[in-house]
């Protein structure tokens, strides 16, 4: 165990593991590694990049996580089985800082009703795969799944048993968020007292949010000895989701009074990071939602803005700037050059190389000509949409539409492929958004089935960006594309074509059309 590690908790996010297997999270390995790099400027101390032997794609991204990302330790999880062991060895090997994560259950439920198996088995199995881990790798991390309700007595055997076979830090999991805070603290302090090689290992805790108390569960978990929190951006991951890495980290910040132990994190990266997570998976973050929704830091009543006006501590515990909210309300206008574009992207968080600062900047004058006001909600809606699809194959050089009351609506499209094959194409439809991608349908000469349309208004007035998120299915995939503009429909059309385009490059490198491990692996591509 490394001394540091007492005083202070390590963050554990594991965003792109548990929070990646909740419906509709799945991301592509570029979209990965732009993930990977964030939470890295965040300053996380471990990053769980995924559970290689799951797939042949979540090998890939674990392993070209491994390889990218340097300063986190980058860790794949792994059952209790020596072929998972060996695939997340071999995934995690490329990295600077490496870990493999085992895990297998030991409440009495899962143990019956799910793998079958006697307490001693289970124990043998978790021993047997801590030290195959080992051979591979010093850094190793046992969970027992369901911890939060299996018998203390056992749980206490188990954990001795993988620290005498070599774990380092050994995480407590409340799987399916049914423990509270008093009783979860209890299971901590019993391990204290009960297993003899405790203090030589990080007691890590992991909970899952079902009755809305994951954070909260964690907070107790720290202050009866855990050093270490597994959590994820947004709270994302199964079902309700994970410990939310943001509400965690600034709840020991900002009581550390009460705490006395903090992070490492760079809390200025919060808000930027929270954005990106829930444009990418297209998880949209409630506007209430604590630390990172719209309204965290906004005041509405008289009396709070009265409050707020003489000093802000009276309404205010934490500072919008600290979690890297610095709103400015209005932003820039069509006048603004690239200088000031440039610095307002800093002020906001992003660090844009480059093409990608070209990109958004063109995006940027496009918008300053449609609409009067443009504000930081604007920019993060641009810079988020210009930053990480490759451009193409095809580009949409012309839309448009007719729609009414009582006649159908008619649209037609006009692309271009970077082949020099133009399309050009009308379709019937019961609105212009169906018109619009039946257009598109027959002008990329394939037709997907669509399973999820979310409009979602990116700032407030009239002339405000709408951004659409489609989720489509096509040859047994579901693909995920996101589009701005002040135009609905166009917004729509620009998502869906993000669609056509990612079916086409899968199609061009020969990985659509098939029955390949790579075509099959990824619930949402
Ligand atoms: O919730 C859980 O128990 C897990 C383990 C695999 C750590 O995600
Ligand atoms: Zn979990």
């Amino acid at each position: 165990m490394d001394e540091h590690t007492q005083d202070r908790v390590i963050i554990f996010d594991t965003t792109l593991r548990d929070g990646e297997q909740a419906p509709g999270c799945s991301m592509t390995l570029r979209e990965k590694l732009r993930v990977a790099s964030a939470l890295r400027d965040l300053n996380v101390d471990v990053i769980e990049a995924g559970f290689a032997a799951a797939s042949p794609g979540d090998f890939e991204s674990v392993q070209a996580i491994a390889e990218e990302i340097k300063g986190p330790v980058i860790c794949s999880l792994a059952r209790c089985h020596p072929e998972d062991v060996a695939r997340a060895a071999a995934a995690v090997k490329p990295a600077e800082k490496s870990r493999i994560h085992v895990f297998v259950a030991t409440s009495e439920i899962h143990r019956n009703l799910k793998l079958q198996m006697a307490k001693e088995e289970i124990i043998r199995r978790a021993v047997e795969s801590v030290q195959v881990a080992r051979e591979h790798c010093d850094d190793v991390e046992f969970s027992a799944e369901d911890a939060s309700r299996t018998e203390h007595a056992y749980l206490a055997d188990v954990v001795q048993a993988v620290i005498e076979a070599g774990a380092g830090t050994i995480n407590i999991p409340d799987t399916v968020g049914y423990t509270v805070p008093a009783e979860f603290a209890e299971t901590f302090r019993y391990l204290k007292q009960n297993v003899k090689d405790i203090n030589d290992v990080v007691l890590s805790v992991h909970c899952h949010d079902d009755l809305g108390m994951a954070v909260a569960n964690s907070l107790a978990a720290v202050n009866a000895g855990a050093r270490q929190v597994e959590c994820t951006i947004n709270g994302i991951g199964e079902r309700a989701g994970n410990c939310s890495l943001e509400e965690m980290v600034m709840a020991l910040k900002t009581r550390a009074d009460f705490f006395k132990i903090g992070t490492n994190i760079d809390t200025t990266r919060l808000y930027p990071t929270s954005r990106l997570v829930s444009s990418i998976t297209g998880m949209h973050v409630p506007r209430n939602k604590a630390i990172v929704g719209e309204n965290a830091f906004a005041h509405e009543a008289g009396i709070h803005q009265h409050g707020m006006l003489k000093d802000a501590s009276t309404y205010e515990i934490m500072k919008p700037e600290d979690v890297g909210l610095s709103r400015s309300n209005l932003v820039l206008g069509k006048h603004s050059g690239r200088h000031a574009f440039r610095e307002r992207v800093a002020q906001l968080g992003f660090d844009l190389d480059d093409d990608e600062l070209n990109r958004a900047f063109t995006e940027f004058k496009k918008l300053a000509d449609r609409k009067k006001e443009l504000f930081d909600g604007d920019l993060e809606a641009i810079i988020m949409n210009s930053g990480g699809t490759p451009a193409g194959p095809w580009t949409m050089d012309e839309l448009q539409f007719s729609a009414g009351t009582g006649v159908s609506a008619s649209a037609t499209v006009r692309l271009s492929h970077t082949d020099g094959r133009m399309a050009d194409e009308t379709a019937d439809g019961d609105g212009p958004v169906e018109a619009a991608f039946k257009a598109l349908d027959c002008a990329a000469g394939f037709s997907m089935s669509l399973k999820n349309f979310e409009v979602r208004s990116v700032t407030v007035g009239e002339d405000a960006q709408g951004e659409v998120t489609v989720t489509v299915e096509y040859n047994d995939h579901n693909y995920r594309g996101h589009g701005i503009s002040t135009d609905i429909v166009e917004a729509g059309a620009l998502a869906y074509l993000e669609v056509i385009n990612r079916i086409s490059r899968r199609r061009n490198s020969g990985i659509d059309n098939s029955n390949s491990a790579a075509a099959k692996d990824a619930a949402v591509i």
